[in-house]
């Protein structure tokens, strides 16, 4: 394991996960002691118009993958419409390999609530709710209990803190559907029905929950609004990099020393963010990577020094998503790799839409094929012919997703496919498993 250097440490700018590792750091207590609470008091003296500029300041942008403009999206709501503003919290984090927003509302659930007050009260939203995903029942647990804290202490309710602003928040647990992360999905869900993506436009800011006007954003964006608002927007924008400022939680996972969630200016590379991390677990070399998620194409070892932020991500070819880090090795297979990933796009398809049902259908059967050492070098041609009908044709995001590991992985690696189709690399899946697939 490697050691960090100082120059590397220097790296790590904790601003969301600053209290994460204080004893009782969920309780209202700790948190009103370590800053808590003091932003949402600055805010309620400042007028609502003025604290959307200080978002758009900031340069804050959505940290729920598309990376939007924060402060232009909450200027978007129409203001004395005579209709009720709703604000959603998308707490789904159902892309595989995220792991920034669970941790984030285990540990400091109060952060994610002063957030939500904020940004409702910018907003002029009497109502917000948090769509938490069903399977994170802690997280819930803790959020439930944060939020009664909020009301027990005045900061949620009536008259908050004697300003004359009432909200309403309330926590709901999804059913645990990836589909439901997909914001106009996660609204359907939320008002009881299915969830599938709606057609757009309208878009939710004029019509989102109950045809009313909605802001829908990540938890790690709600949660960055309270130290913008007591930092400022020129201290947030001393960290990160021109177009993607402030810092930014990189969640780590596979052959990596010290997996884990790792918060950085934006613009970290990710041979620094191995080297916080205590390097490649021993006897595994870089082989392979996702910058932010399964739903971001592939990058290689030869990526090592690409800065992680919207634009150095993109300009490599790929998308900073939820960095997301999933790192493999030599020793892991690029094409059984992608296969798992298709089969959980397959199996979360919503059905909705042709190119994603059908495709990601098929693409589960030709992969099959070629794990199970019966593939053709025909079976290369079809699945890229099969991503050019999906990516830019399907209905929502999770189509196009859904082609990106398939796309990159033959891009880098397409040898590994040929060699299970030439017979070099021994089948990984038995004849048993190839059901369908031909
Ligand atoms: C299939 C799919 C799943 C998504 N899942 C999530 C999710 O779990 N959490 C999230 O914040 N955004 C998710 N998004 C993005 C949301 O649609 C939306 O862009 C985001 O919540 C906006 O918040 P932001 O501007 O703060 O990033 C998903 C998008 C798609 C297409
Ligand atoms: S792309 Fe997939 S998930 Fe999205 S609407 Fe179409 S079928 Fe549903």
């Amino acid at each position: 394991m490697t050691t960090p250097r100082p120059e590397t440490l220097a790296k790590l700018t904790p601003v969301l996960t600053k209290r994460w590792l204080s004893p009782d750091a969920w309780r209202i207590g700790t948190y009103e002691q370590l800053d808590g609470y003091a932003a949402l008091r600055k805010a309620l003296k400042a007028h609502p118009d003025d604290l959307i500029q200080l978002i758009k300041d900031s340069g804050l942008r959505g940290r729920g993958g598309a990376g939007f403009p924060t402060g232009l999206k909450w200027g978007f709501i129409p203001q004395g419409d005579g209709k009720p503003h709703y604000l959603v919290v998308n707490a789904d984090e159902g892309e595989p390999g995220t792991c920034k927003d669970l941790p984030l509302m285990t540990h400091d659930p109060h952060a994610l609530v002063e957030g939500v007050i904020i940004a409702s009260y910018a907003i002029r939203a009497a109502r917000a709710y948090i769509y938490i995903r069903g399977e994170a029942v802690h997280a819930a647990r803790r959020l439930r209990n944060a939020v009664q804290e909020a009301y027990d202490k005045g900061y949620l309710g009536r008259n908050i803190l004697r300003s004359g602003y009432d909200l309403e928040l309330v926590v709901h647990s999804g059913a645990g559907a990836y589909i439901c992360g997909e914001e106009t999905a996660l609204l359907d869900s939320l008002e009881g029905f299915r969830g599938q993506p709606r057609l757009r436009p309208p878009f939710p800011a004029t019509h989102g929950l109950y045809a009313s006007p909605t802001v829908v954003n990540n938890v790690g964006t709600i949660a960055s609004v309270p130290p913008i608002v007591l930092g400022g927007a020129d201290w947030w924008k001393s960290m990160g990099t021109e177009k993607s400022s402030g810092p930014m939680i990189y969640s780590l996972s596979g052959r990596v020393a010290n997996p884990g969630q790792y918060e950085c200016s934006m613009g970290v590379t990710l041979r620094e963010l191995l080297e916080l991390a205590g390097g490649m677990q021993p006897g595994h070399n870089l082989r392979f990577w996702t910058p932010g998620g399964s739903s971001t194409p592939l990058l290689a070892a030869e990526h090592l020094d690409v800065p992680l932020d919207f634009e150095g991500v993109a300009a490599a070819g790929s998308i900073l998503g939820t960095t997301a880090t999933q790192i493999f090795s030599d020793q892991d297979c690029p094409v059984y790799a992608t296969y798992r990933w298709l089969e959980f796009y397959h199996h979360e398809s919503c059905g909705k839409c042709t190119p994603c049902r059908e495709g990601n259908y098929w693409m589960v059967r030709v992969y099959r094929r070629i794990l199970a050492g019966q593939g053709t070098h025909e079976d290369l041609d079809t699945l890229l012919d099969t991503c050019d009908n999906i990516l830019g044709r399907s209905f929502c995001g999770l189509g196009d997703g859904a082609t990106s590991s398939v796309t990159s992985s033959l891009q880098y690696f397409k040898q590994d496919y040929l060699d299970y189709i030439e017979g070099r690399t021994a089948p990984k899946l038995s004849d048993k498993q190839l059901v369908g697939a031909h």
